[in-house]
């Protein structure tokens, strides 16, 4: 384990200000979980307002563009990120992969931007169902994690990698604990390829239809440090039973 355990809600397209409230619980109850980082990933138009409402737990954006400023309508910066108060951002997540047409260099990019401009990173990598059934699920992620990591001249610490198989997220569906392992030991021994034995802080969430009812099986496998949380982020119920699962 690098590391504290680290439980992020990423919020993705949803959230007004009356959401404002559940992060504003998350963050009173995080008091009592010192021992897990907690960080909430609101969209772009609630980062500001979010960090005034929190003052224990961590906020940061979804995504950034890899240029500080320019003519590129209705993008966010990592500079603007952190201008709004983010601490970190997520990089290269599959819905921005796929929806956005993102490149491995294009989410590396984003991470050196991100890094640069004083911000963590979660770095996002995964497999389709396809690639799974055809049994290429490793090489495909390993081949992601090397084309998207950032050069790092800074603290291993500042990034975190987020396993998220594709078909595992929003559906219900979860890797068996042996699947999670095996992939986990294969980024951390291909993050040992990259930056040398120093990656040891780099942390390894696990994302796709993290639960309550799963949180603790998923959370117990040897290399997941953490984990990235989608629907389960939007109450504070739900995501603080995650959070509780952590500690
Ligand atoms: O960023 C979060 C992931 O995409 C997981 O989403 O927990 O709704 O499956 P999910």
């Amino acid at each position: 384990m690098a590391g504290l355990p680290y439980i992020v809600g990423n919020w993705k397209m949803n959230g007004t200000r009356a959401m404002l409230n559940e992060a504003r619980a998350i963050d009173r109850a995080a008091a009592r979980f010192p021992k897990v980082q907690v960080g909430l990933a609101p969209p772009a138009t609630l980062l500001f307002r979010m960090r005034d409402a929190v003052e224990l737990i961590g906020v940061g954006g979804q995504d950034c563009h890899a240029s500080e400023n320019g003519a590129y309508t209705g993008n966010v910066s990592a500079l603007m990120l952190k201008d709004a108060g983010a601490d970190f951002t997520i990089v290269g997540h599959s819905e921005r992969r796929d929806y956005h047409r993102e490149s491995d260099a294009d989410v590396k990019a984003k991470a050196e931007a991100a890094l640069s401009a004083g911000l963590s990173v979660i770095l996002c990598i995964g497999e389709t169902e396809a690639q799974r059934d055809a049994g290429h699920a490793e090489a495909v992620v390993t081949a992601q994690l090397e084309g998207s990591c950032p050069r790092m001249d800074g603290a291993p610490d500042k990034l975190s990698i987020a396993y998220e198989p594709i078909w595992a997220i929003g559906t219900g569906r979860v890797p068996s604990v042996e699947d999670v392992a095996a992939m986990h030991k294969a980024i951390r021994t291909r993050l040992v390829a990259i930056y040398g034995e120093s990656c040891v802080d780099v942390r390894i969430l696990y994302g796709g239809s993290v639960k309550a009812e799963n949180a603790a099986e998923l959370l117990a496998v040897p290399d997941v440090d953490g984990a990235l949380v989608g629907g389960a982020s939007l109450t504070a119920e739900s995501f603080l039973s995650i959070v509780g699962a952590a500690a």
